[in-house]
């Protein structure tokens, strides 16, 4: 990463491969960064210092304690940054009426480690808390309305594409067993039931992981929201411009590949051929570096000599 001014310490989130996407999406003074989920602002971040003087931040978050906390992380350099409120796909259509032209759109997808970390917001499984899970609380949905409400097969589907679990008809059954004598309420009520569903294995991963994975993905609509916006990024930014995306589950990850080699029939560029992973010391200092996967698409057109860590 290139040297620059000091920017305050991200907030217990770690970036995941800033280096990587510094490098990948050819970082440099005078652009413009659009941060879809810039959460604690560690990338952006990483982006300000590759950029110094006088690259800029439009840094977005539907969380709006993410928000302040982007803020704080990013104080040093506010003069350069500028938040936007918003889900991703409302922040570009937002941008694109304003006639703004991105450098770079960045999505990092998933959640942040202050959102598991809040015990009030119901996103893990370790922490007994209302089952919420929305990452924008002005939105309805939450995610007793998922558990209590959703049919069976909705349910299963649920499951399986955006949590990848194997067992999800047996864990669907289980939910709507379980609400017809006790509506859900807790976290705990969630966990236990698919610990009783598929027993308390010793294995690395808690049984009930990808159900709780699965249902805020689903309360969040991030996989539709997801398709969105990756065709609204490309649309944002500016010919020979890039797009990262860091993906964190498989069902993700499907849909940024499928797009990007869409894209790169249409003579957009893979800058990355395959999905880039964090290196073992980043994996060991950052568990939840582990299942992340980087792409990275160059638009069309533009200064095709620019400079970038083509692989
Ligand atoms: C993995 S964290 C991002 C961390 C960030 N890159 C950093 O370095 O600190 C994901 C963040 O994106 C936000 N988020 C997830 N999906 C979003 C979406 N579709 N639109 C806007 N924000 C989203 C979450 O609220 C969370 O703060």
């Amino acid at each position: 990463m290139a040297g620059g001014p000091v920017v305050e310490k991200p907030e217990r989130h770690l970036p995941v491969m800033a280096g990587d996407v510094m490098a990948l999406t050819a970082a440099a003074p005078g652009q413009i960064f659009v941060d879809l989920t810039v959460g604690a602002g560690g990338h952006a971040s990483a982006f300000l210092a590759s950029s110094a003087p006088t690259g800029r931040v439009i840094a977005c978050d539907r969380d709006a304690v993410a928000l302040e906390i982007a803020e704080r992380t990013l104080a040093a350099e506010s003069g350069r940054v500028r938040f936007v409120h918003a889900d991703s796909v409302s922040a570009l259509a937002l941008l694109a009426q304003e006639g703004c032209r991105a450098d770079i759109v960045l999505a990092d997808l998933g959640v942040s480690s202050m959102q598991l970390d809040d015990a009030d917001r119901g996103f893990s499984l370790r922490v007994d808390a209302a089952l919420d899970m929305r990452m924008d609380p002005r939105q309805k949905v939450t995610a007793v309305d998922i558990l209590n409400h959703w049919n069976r097969t909705d349910l299963t589907q649920l499951l399986r594409e955006a949590g990848d679990e194997p067992r999800a008809e047996r864990i669907a059954e289980a939910i709507c067993e379980r609400r017809r004598s006790r509506p859900f309420r807790t976290t705990g009520d969630l966990r236990r039931v698919v610990e009783d569903a598929l027993g308390r294995r010793g294995g690395r991963i808690h049984p009930a992981t990808r159900t709780f994975q699965a249902v805020r993905i689903g309360v969040n609509r991030e996989l539709e929201l997801l398709r969105a916006t990756l065709d609204g990024a490309l649309e944002l930014l500016a010919p020979g411009g890039r797009l990262a995306v860091i993906a964190f589950h498989s069902g993700e990850d499907r849909l940024v590949k499928a797009f990007m080699r869409a894209c790169a029939g249409q003579g957009h560029e893979l800058v990355t051929r395959g999905a880039v992973k964090p290196g073992r010391d980043e994996q060991r200092v950052n568990r939840r570096s582990r299942s992340a996967r980087l792409r990275v698409l160059r638009k069309a057109g533009g200064d095709a000599g620019v400079p970038g860590g083509e692989a």
